[in-house]
């Protein structure tokens, strides 16, 4: 986990948020011990935010990774910040056995699984027929 943790505050230098100054960076391990980052990627279209969480994901899978592990949160404050909606449904795709665990700038730190930051998430079984 130190090795995701020490990626996602590297990450943060790249992070794109003129708008609103909320910077965030994130680090995943995928199955075969790969570890991809992602930072908020803002646009002056505000609704084409992206967040840290999806874009380290995504990486992940343009790169071949099929299940995440591990996902990371690193933002700069003095509590931690935990996944948004959106990214917590693509956690609970990509990254369903997955440990989210947020860290910040404090000792503070918060620990989560998948399916406790998203119950009942929207699944690609409730999709096909
Ligand atoms: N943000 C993330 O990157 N991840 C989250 O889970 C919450 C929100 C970003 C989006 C936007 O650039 C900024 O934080 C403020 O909402």
């Amino acid at each position: 986990m130190e090795e995701l943790i020490d990626k996602a505050r590297a990450a943060l230098q790249h992070s794109y948020a003129p708008y609103s100054g909320f910077r965030v960076a994130a680090a995943v391990l995928d199955e075969q011990g790969r570890i991809f980052t992602g930072v908020n990627v803002e646009n002056a279209s505000y609704g084409l935010t992206q967040c840290a969480e999806r874009s380290a994901i995504c990486t992940a899978i343009g790169e071949g990774a099929t299940s995440i592990q591990q996902v990371v949160v690193y933002t700069p404050t003095s509590e931690p910040t935990t996944p948004c909606g959106a990214c917590r449904q693509v956690i609970s795709e990509f990254a369903k056995d997955a440990t989210v665990l947020s860290v910040c700038d404090s000792d503070q730190q918060l620990i989560a699984g998948s399916s406790g930051l998203i119950p009942h998430a929207f699944e690609l079984n409730k999709v096909k027929r």
